[in-house]
């Protein structure tokens, strides 16, 4: 059998570039040291690193002050810090049916001390209406958290309307961006975003570990831990100023600078060029996915404001028992279940039939590689005739 065909980039991308490899190995030889802690020339170095990535991520986001981008150790950590950070007892927070389990979690235990949730469905495309947000203002409402691309469907939320309506009624709009940071533009000013919650082992090409969220000014999240900041180790109290507000002990260094590394190879590629070429082979699935009889897929035929995450199911198999086949038999990873978003699932009524399975497509992935995921799954939906 021949190499490994990897379509789970919705989990994680894989391989990372060459570079982001190579780059981690130099820097944490030389530099690995606890950047910002002391004045050597060493601990000088690594907090370079730190602090050019924190300019390139704003920069990359739209941001307007470095200090604002807070690392974390991935997306969860970044959506747990805004939703218990600016939600309190009484208040009333609005999202969507799209969300993973790094938004509905959190939120689920907020609504158990006393927050109100509404969760707007998606409609049959796999969009949010900005509309529908809209409605469930009031004057209450104190967040509002949405997923931009969805981990199961694809879809491309309409970020910009929704900002829009938020900024007008003065809610804070928090936007998580795992999906699709580093897949489609993010710009914090044009969309009209608040905070920008992202992780930085998918399509941003970092290691896993590494994280964070960009808060725009005038916008506060309250430290809902503390610890060592570096810097001002007489106070008592967690340290109110950005970054340090939401960071806490020694950072993941080595993560930063792999995702420096991987964000430099990002933007010489070039995010839209990545993405066209990924629509391409997206369509390239959708189109021989769809001609195989017994496969259903859950996505538009013209996959417009998508990115290349697809699911589908073959009638008659469990999800899982067809990821198990696309493994031993035909050696091609992919991820089966509900993929952490329940809701998704309970709308589209697939959580009785055990979720969907997942083909996510990376810049390492080519027409060949396509060709052959479509053939196997007709070789599994074809088994199940006989
Ligand atoms: C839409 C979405 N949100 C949040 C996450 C959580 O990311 P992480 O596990 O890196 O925190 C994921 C990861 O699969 C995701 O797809």
């Amino acid at each position: 059998m021949g190499d490994l065909i990897y379509l789970d980039n919705g989990a994680t991308s894989f391989p990372k570039p060459e570079e982001v490899y190579v780059y981690m190995d130099s820097f944490y030889r030389r530099f690995g040291v606890n950047p910002g802690r002391s004045g050597y020339d060493l601990c000088m170095e690594a907090g370079a690193v730190v602090d050019e990535t924190r300019k390139m991520l704003t920069t990359f986001f739209h941001g307007t002050d470095p200090n604002r981008l807070c690392f974390s150790y991935n997306a969860t950590d970044a959506l747990n810090l805004v939703i218990f950070g600016m939600l309190r007892p009484g208040d009333h927070a609005i999202s969507s049916t799209l969300e993973h389990n790094s938004v509905l979690r959190p939120l689920y235990h907020r609504s158990r001390e006393g927050v109100e949730v509404d969760y707007v469905p998606f409609d049959g495309a796999g969009f949010v209406d900005p509309g529908e947000i809209k409605k469930k203002f009031k004057p209450n409402t104190r967040l509002v958290v949405v997923n931009h691309a969805s981990n199961v469907i694809g879809t491309v939320q309409p970020l910009r309307e929704i900002g829009r309506l938020c900024r007008e009624a003065g809610i804070p709009l928090a936007v998580d961006a795992s999906q699709s940071a580093g897949k489609i533009a993010i710009d914090m000013e044009e969309q009209f975003l608040d905070v920008v919650a992202f992780t930085g082992h998918k399509s941003l090409f970092g290691p896993t570990g590494i994280g964070g969220l960009y808060v725009r000014e005038g916008i506060e999240i309250r430290h809902t831990r503390a610890g060592g900041t570096g810097v001002r180790s007489v106070e008592k109290a967690h340290l109110e100023e950005y970054p340090f507000r939401l960071e806490y002990g020694t950072p993941n260094v080595v993560g930063i600078a792999g995702l420096k590394a991987g964000l430099e190879w990002l933007l010489v590629q070039g995010l839209e060029a990545l993405h066209e070429r990924e629509m391409k082979l997206a369509r390239l699935l959708r189109d021989g996915l769809a001609k195989i009889p017994g496969v259903t897929l859950y996505c538009q035929e013209d996959l417009a404001d998508h990115i290349a995450v697809l699911s589908f199911n073959v009638d008659g198999r469990d999800a899982g028992d067809v990821g198990t086949m696309l493994d031993v038999d035909h050696n091609i990873a992919c991820r089966t279940g509900l993929h952490c978003a329940p809701r998704v699932h309970e709308q589209l009524g697939t959580d009785k039939i055990r979720g969907s399975v997942r083909f996510g497509i990376g810049p390492f992935n080519t027409e060949e590689h396509i060709r052959h995921a479509v053939e196997a799954v007709r070789e599994i939906a074809a088994l199940r005739k006989r």
